[in-house]
Protein backbone atom coordinates (compact mmCIF):
# COMPACT_ATOMS: atom_id res chain seq x y z
CA UNK A 1 0.00 0.00 0.00
CA UNK A 2 1.29 3.54 -0.86
CA UNK A 3 2.29 5.12 2.83
CA UNK A 4 2.27 8.48 3.57
CA UNK A 5 4.26 10.84 5.56
CA UNK A 6 3.04 14.45 6.55
CA UNK A 7 5.82 16.67 8.37
CA UNK A 8 4.78 19.57 10.02
CA UNK A 9 6.23 22.03 12.48
CA UNK A 10 2.81 24.00 14.79
CA UNK A 11 3.57 26.59 17.81
CA UNK A 12 -0.55 25.69 19.00
CA UNK A 13 -1.42 22.81 17.70
CA UNK A 14 -4.16 24.06 14.27
CA UNK A 15 -0.82 22.77 11.69
CA UNK A 16 -1.05 19.62 13.86
CA UNK A 17 -4.28 18.96 14.24
CA UNK A 18 -4.42 19.09 10.45
CA UNK A 19 -1.77 17.10 9.58
CA UNK A 20 -3.35 14.80 11.72
CA UNK A 21 -6.35 14.73 10.12
CA UNK A 22 -4.94 14.26 6.68
CA UNK A 23 -3.19 11.53 8.29
CA UNK A 24 -6.26 9.67 9.17
CA UNK A 25 -7.62 10.27 5.20
CA UNK A 26 -4.71 9.63 3.70
CA UNK A 27 -3.91 6.07 5.75
CA UNK A 28 -1.77 4.15 5.79
CA UNK A 29 0.11 7.55 6.73
CA UNK A 30 2.53 8.91 9.95
CA UNK A 31 2.84 12.55 10.75
CA UNK A 32 5.82 14.13 12.97
CA UNK A 33 7.33 17.03 13.34
CA UNK A 34 10.65 17.85 11.53
CA UNK A 35 12.49 16.25 14.99
CA UNK A 36 10.60 13.41 14.88
CA UNK A 37 11.35 13.03 11.36
CA UNK A 38 13.16 9.09 10.63
CA UNK A 39 15.04 8.01 7.70
CA UNK A 40 12.91 5.17 6.98
CA UNK A 41 9.72 7.56 6.12
CA UNK A 42 11.79 8.63 2.84
CA UNK A 43 10.91 4.85 1.34
CA UNK A 44 7.39 6.10 1.66
CA UNK A 45 5.66 7.07 -1.55
CA UNK A 46 3.52 10.24 -1.19
CA UNK A 47 5.30 13.36 1.21
CA UNK A 48 3.13 16.37 2.43
CA UNK A 49 4.82 19.85 4.18
CA UNK A 50 2.96 21.91 6.03
CA UNK A 51 3.75 24.56 7.93
CA UNK A 52 2.03 28.18 9.77
CA UNK A 53 2.88 31.45 8.64
CA UNK A 54 4.28 33.76 11.22
CA UNK A 55 4.66 37.11 10.88
CA UNK A 56 4.54 36.32 7.21
CA UNK A 57 7.03 33.43 6.46
CA UNK A 58 6.99 29.52 7.05
CA UNK A 59 8.38 28.30 10.40
CA UNK A 60 12.51 27.97 9.59
CA UNK A 61 12.45 24.52 10.69
CA UNK A 62 10.29 23.69 8.13
CA UNK A 63 12.68 25.48 5.19
CA UNK A 64 15.65 24.27 6.70
CA UNK A 65 14.58 20.46 6.75
CA UNK A 66 13.37 20.70 3.00
CA UNK A 67 16.90 22.62 2.59
CA UNK A 68 18.54 19.63 4.00
CA UNK A 69 16.84 16.94 2.84
CA UNK A 70 16.26 18.09 -0.72
CA UNK A 71 18.20 15.66 -2.66
CA UNK A 72 15.76 12.35 -1.64
CA UNK A 73 12.77 15.01 -1.79
CA UNK A 74 13.05 15.86 -5.57
CA UNK A 75 12.81 11.59 -6.21
CA UNK A 76 8.84 12.23 -4.81
CA UNK A 77 5.59 13.58 -5.81
CA UNK A 78 5.52 16.29 -2.65
CA UNK A 79 2.19 18.21 -1.62
CA UNK A 80 2.51 21.26 0.37
CA UNK A 81 -0.30 23.35 2.74
CA UNK A 82 -0.35 26.40 4.61
CA UNK A 83 -1.96 27.46 7.85
CA UNK A 84 -2.46 31.59 8.35
CA UNK A 85 -5.53 33.58 9.11
CA UNK A 86 -4.81 35.02 5.98
CA UNK A 87 -4.98 32.69 2.41
CA UNK A 88 -2.93 35.66 0.57
CA UNK A 89 -0.20 34.93 3.56
CA UNK A 90 -0.26 31.37 2.29
CA UNK A 91 -0.72 31.19 -0.86
CA UNK A 92 2.41 33.32 -1.19
CA UNK A 93 4.39 31.11 0.78
CA UNK A 94 3.03 28.16 -0.83
CA UNK A 95 4.81 29.44 -3.93
CA UNK A 96 8.02 30.20 -2.72
CA UNK A 97 8.23 27.09 -1.19
CA UNK A 98 7.32 25.13 -4.51
CA UNK A 99 10.53 26.87 -6.24
CA UNK A 100 12.72 25.16 -3.63
CA UNK A 101 11.52 21.50 -4.93
CA UNK A 102 11.09 19.72 -8.39
CA UNK A 103 7.68 17.81 -8.07
CA UNK A 104 5.56 19.46 -5.82
CA UNK A 105 2.24 17.98 -7.10
CA UNK A 106 -0.52 20.12 -5.02
CA UNK A 107 -0.21 23.32 -2.50
CA UNK A 108 -3.06 24.35 -0.22
CA UNK A 109 -3.69 26.85 1.18
CA UNK A 110 -6.14 26.68 4.95
CA UNK A 111 -6.96 28.31 7.24
CA UNK A 112 -6.21 29.06 10.93
CA UNK A 113 -6.93 30.00 14.54
CA UNK A 114 -5.82 32.95 16.91
CA UNK A 115 -6.31 32.61 20.55
CA UNK A 116 -5.11 35.46 22.01
CA UNK A 117 -4.97 34.11 25.98
CA UNK A 118 -2.96 31.20 24.51
CA UNK A 119 0.16 33.07 23.09
CA UNK A 120 3.53 32.92 24.85
CA UNK A 121 5.24 36.33 25.80
CA UNK A 122 7.40 36.60 22.34
CA UNK A 123 4.53 36.02 20.54
CA UNK A 124 1.86 37.89 22.19
CA UNK A 125 4.92 40.93 21.66
CA UNK A 126 5.08 40.03 17.86
CA UNK A 127 1.45 40.74 17.34
CA UNK A 128 0.97 43.57 19.19
CA UNK A 129 3.82 45.17 16.88
CA UNK A 130 1.60 43.73 13.97
CA UNK A 131 -1.23 45.21 15.42
CA UNK A 132 0.14 48.78 15.63
CA UNK A 133 1.61 48.62 11.44
CA UNK A 134 -1.88 47.28 10.45
CA UNK A 135 -3.14 50.38 12.80
CA UNK A 136 -5.91 47.61 13.71
CA UNK A 137 -6.54 45.55 17.37
CA UNK A 138 -6.15 42.39 16.88
CA UNK A 139 -9.07 39.96 18.29
CA UNK A 140 -9.46 36.05 18.67
CA UNK A 141 -10.05 34.80 15.01
CA UNK A 142 -11.05 31.10 13.56
CA UNK A 143 -10.19 30.46 10.26
CA UNK A 144 -9.86 26.81 10.06
CA UNK A 145 -12.43 24.89 8.65
CA UNK A 146 -12.98 21.18 9.30
CA UNK A 147 -14.67 20.47 5.92
CA UNK A 148 -11.77 22.44 3.84
CA UNK A 149 -9.36 20.04 5.28
CA UNK A 150 -11.51 16.72 4.45
CA UNK A 151 -12.10 17.76 1.27
CA UNK A 152 -8.31 18.69 0.64
CA UNK A 153 -7.02 15.16 2.24
CA UNK A 154 -9.99 13.37 -0.71
CA UNK A 155 -8.48 15.65 -3.53
CA UNK A 156 -4.66 14.13 -2.53
CA UNK A 157 -5.66 10.60 -2.00
CA UNK A 158 -7.44 10.62 -5.35
CA UNK A 159 -4.16 12.32 -6.64
CA UNK A 160 -2.00 9.60 -4.98
CA UNK A 161 -4.20 7.12 -5.95
CA UNK A 162 -3.34 8.16 -9.37
CA UNK A 163 0.30 8.16 -9.34
CA UNK A 164 0.48 4.68 -8.68
CA UNK A 165 1.46 1.35 -11.10
CA UNK A 166 -1.82 0.68 -12.60
CA UNK A 167 -2.70 -2.89 -13.87
CA UNK A 168 -4.25 -2.84 -17.28
CA UNK A 169 -7.80 -1.41 -17.44
CA UNK A 170 -9.21 -4.52 -19.65
CA UNK A 171 -7.24 -6.69 -17.27
CA UNK A 172 -8.86 -5.12 -14.20
CA UNK A 173 -12.15 -5.45 -15.32
CA UNK A 174 -12.08 -8.85 -16.00
CA UNK A 175 -10.82 -9.62 -12.66
CA UNK A 176 -13.46 -7.64 -11.31
CA UNK A 177 -16.66 -9.90 -12.94
CA UNK A 178 -14.88 -12.42 -11.95
CA UNK A 179 -14.75 -11.36 -8.39
CA UNK A 180 -18.51 -9.91 -8.45
CA UNK A 181 -19.63 -13.39 -10.12
CA UNK A 182 -18.09 -15.36 -7.40
CA UNK A 183 -19.62 -13.74 -5.05
CA UNK A 184 -23.02 -12.97 -4.28
CA UNK A 185 -23.78 -10.96 -1.50
CA UNK A 186 -23.27 -7.63 -0.52
CA UNK A 187 -23.24 -4.76 2.48
CA UNK A 188 -25.36 -1.75 0.87
CA UNK A 189 -24.85 1.74 2.72
CA UNK A 190 -27.08 4.48 2.17
CA UNK A 191 -27.98 7.77 3.85
CA UNK A 192 -29.69 10.89 3.87
CA UNK A 193 -28.98 13.94 5.99
CA UNK A 194 -28.38 12.05 9.74
CA UNK A 195 -29.95 8.29 8.46
CA UNK A 196 -27.41 5.74 7.87
CA UNK A 197 -28.05 2.29 6.88
CA UNK A 198 -26.37 -0.41 5.64
CA UNK A 199 -27.81 -3.83 4.15
CA UNK A 200 -27.31 -6.83 3.65
CA UNK A 201 -27.88 -8.13 0.12
CA UNK A 202 -27.96 -10.58 -2.69
CA UNK A 203 -26.90 -8.90 -5.76
CA UNK A 204 -26.28 -9.73 -9.13
CA UNK A 205 -24.04 -7.91 -11.36
CA UNK A 206 -24.55 -7.63 -15.39
CA UNK A 207 -23.03 -5.14 -17.73
CA UNK A 208 -21.55 -2.61 -14.94
CA UNK A 209 -24.55 -2.72 -13.22
CA UNK A 210 -25.88 -4.44 -9.84
CA UNK A 211 -29.00 -5.83 -9.11
CA UNK A 212 -31.16 -5.97 -5.92
CA UNK A 213 -34.45 -7.70 -5.77
CA UNK A 214 -36.10 -6.05 -2.40
CA UNK A 215 -39.44 -6.73 -0.70
CA UNK A 216 -38.64 -3.57 0.82
CA UNK A 217 -37.23 -1.82 3.81
CA UNK A 218 -35.35 1.24 4.88
CA UNK A 219 -32.97 1.05 2.51
CA UNK A 220 -35.66 3.11 0.42
CA UNK A 221 -36.28 5.84 2.79
CA UNK A 222 -32.75 7.01 1.60
CA UNK A 223 -32.55 5.92 -1.41
CA UNK A 224 -35.95 7.93 -2.89
CA UNK A 225 -34.26 11.16 -1.25
CA UNK A 226 -30.50 10.68 -2.26
CA UNK A 227 -29.79 7.64 -4.73
CA UNK A 228 -25.94 7.83 -4.09
CA UNK A 229 -25.11 4.32 -2.49
CA UNK A 230 -21.90 2.59 -1.79
CA UNK A 231 -21.64 -1.23 -1.85
CA UNK A 232 -18.81 -3.49 -0.17
CA UNK A 233 -18.17 -7.18 -1.40
CA UNK A 234 -15.51 -8.58 -0.04
CA UNK A 235 -14.08 -12.02 1.14
CA UNK A 236 -13.10 -12.88 5.35
CA UNK A 237 -10.11 -11.41 7.05
CA UNK A 238 -7.16 -14.32 6.67
CA UNK A 239 -4.34 -12.62 6.76
CA UNK A 240 -2.49 -9.03 5.37
CA UNK A 241 -1.26 -11.38 2.59
CA UNK A 242 -4.47 -12.76 1.18
CA UNK A 243 -7.25 -9.15 1.30
CA UNK A 244 -9.68 -9.24 -1.06
CA UNK A 245 -12.35 -6.64 -0.86
CA UNK A 246 -13.86 -4.25 -3.28
CA UNK A 247 -15.96 -0.85 -2.56
CA UNK A 248 -18.12 0.32 -5.11
CA UNK A 249 -19.91 4.02 -5.67
CA UNK A 250 -22.62 4.13 -7.90
CA UNK A 251 -26.13 5.64 -8.50
CA UNK A 252 -29.67 3.87 -7.20
CA UNK A 253 -32.70 3.56 -9.27
CA UNK A 254 -36.17 1.22 -9.02
CA UNK A 255 -36.62 -0.23 -12.44
CA UNK A 256 -40.13 0.44 -13.36
CA UNK A 257 -40.15 -0.61 -16.93
CA UNK A 258 -41.49 -3.93 -17.13
CA UNK A 259 -39.88 -5.33 -19.33
CA UNK A 260 -36.67 -4.87 -17.90
CA UNK A 261 -37.82 -5.67 -14.50
CA UNK A 262 -38.88 -8.82 -16.31
CA UNK A 263 -35.29 -9.77 -18.07
CA UNK A 264 -33.87 -9.07 -14.60
CA UNK A 265 -35.85 -11.90 -12.97
CA UNK A 266 -34.97 -14.16 -15.67
CA UNK A 267 -31.25 -14.16 -15.65
CA UNK A 268 -31.85 -14.19 -11.59
CA UNK A 269 -32.79 -17.37 -12.57
CA UNK A 270 -36.82 -16.90 -11.45
CA UNK A 271 -39.62 -17.15 -13.05
CA UNK A 272 -41.04 -13.61 -13.46
CA UNK A 273 -44.79 -15.07 -13.33
CA UNK A 274 -44.11 -16.59 -10.11
CA UNK A 275 -42.68 -13.09 -9.14
CA UNK A 276 -45.78 -10.72 -10.22
CA UNK A 277 -48.11 -13.68 -8.18
CA UNK A 278 -46.76 -13.10 -5.21
CA UNK A 279 -48.67 -11.15 -2.61
CA UNK A 280 -46.39 -8.13 -2.18
CA UNK A 281 -44.34 -6.34 -4.29
CA UNK A 282 -40.99 -6.77 -5.54
CA UNK A 283 -38.65 -4.02 -6.20
CA UNK A 284 -35.43 -4.39 -8.41
CA UNK A 285 -33.12 -2.06 -6.98
CA UNK A 286 -30.51 -0.75 -10.26
CA UNK A 287 -27.22 0.27 -9.30
CA UNK A 288 -25.24 2.15 -12.18
CA UNK A 289 -21.61 1.77 -11.20
CA UNK A 290 -19.24 4.83 -10.91
CA UNK A 291 -16.64 3.25 -9.77
CA UNK A 292 -14.56 0.80 -8.04
CA UNK A 293 -11.81 0.49 -5.64
CA UNK A 294 -10.44 -3.16 -5.45
CA UNK A 295 -7.91 -3.95 -2.50
CA UNK A 296 -6.83 -7.56 -3.72
CA UNK A 297 -3.84 -9.14 -2.61
CA UNK A 298 -3.13 -10.97 -6.05
CA UNK A 299 -2.48 -7.60 -7.91
CA UNK A 300 0.50 -6.79 -5.19
CA UNK A 301 1.73 -10.47 -5.73
CA UNK A 302 2.01 -9.66 -9.22
CA UNK A 303 4.16 -6.61 -8.62
CA UNK A 304 1.06 -3.95 -8.88
CA UNK A 305 -0.59 -1.94 -5.84
CA UNK A 306 -2.80 -3.98 -3.99
CA UNK A 307 -5.74 -1.26 -4.67
CA UNK A 308 -6.54 -0.86 -7.73
CA UNK A 309 -9.34 1.64 -9.10
CA UNK A 310 -11.36 1.06 -12.12
CA UNK A 311 -13.84 4.73 -13.08
CA UNK A 312 -17.17 3.72 -15.41
CA UNK A 313 -18.48 5.65 -18.00
C1 LIG B 1 2.91 36.27 16.30
C2 LIG B 1 1.98 35.79 15.25
C3 LIG B 1 2.18 36.16 13.91
C4 LIG B 1 1.31 35.73 12.93
N1 LIG B 1 1.52 36.13 11.64
C5 LIG B 1 0.64 35.79 10.67
C6 LIG B 1 0.81 36.27 9.36
O1 LIG B 1 1.75 36.98 9.02
N2 LIG B 1 -0.13 35.92 8.43
C7 LIG B 1 -1.19 35.13 8.75
O2 LIG B 1 -2.01 34.86 7.87
N3 LIG B 1 -1.33 34.61 9.98
C8 LIG B 1 -0.45 34.93 10.96
N4 LIG B 1 -0.59 34.44 12.22
C9 LIG B 1 -1.67 33.48 12.49
C10 LIG B 1 -1.19 32.03 12.48
O3 LIG B 1 -0.79 31.65 11.20
C11 LIG B 1 -2.33 31.12 12.97
O4 LIG B 1 -2.56 31.44 14.32
C12 LIG B 1 -2.08 29.64 12.79
O5 LIG B 1 -3.28 28.95 13.04
C13 LIG B 1 -0.99 29.11 13.72
O6 LIG B 1 -0.80 27.75 13.49
P1 LIG B 1 -0.28 26.76 14.63
O7 LIG B 1 -1.34 26.68 15.70
O8 LIG B 1 -0.10 25.44 13.94
O9 LIG B 1 1.02 27.31 15.12
C14 LIG B 1 0.25 34.87 13.25
C15 LIG B 1 0.06 34.47 14.56
C16 LIG B 1 0.90 34.91 15.56
C17 LIG B 1 0.68 34.47 16.98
Amino acid sequence: MQRTVIIYESEYGTTEKTAKYLSLILGPAIYCKTTEFKDEYKDFDFIIIGSPVYSGKFLTKITEFINENISWLNEKNIALFSISLSIKDGIENLMEIEKLMKNVVSKKALGGKLELNKLNKKDSDALKIFSKQLGMEMGDVNNFNLEDVVNYALQLKALKENLIAKYSSDDLESEIEEFLSNHNTCTLSTSFKERVRSTPIEYNYFNGYIYLLSEGGEKFANILLNNNVSLAVYEDYTTMNNLAGMQITGKASIIENKEEYREIIEKKGLNPEFIERMPVNMNILKIKIEKIEFLYSKFKKMGYEPKQILEFD
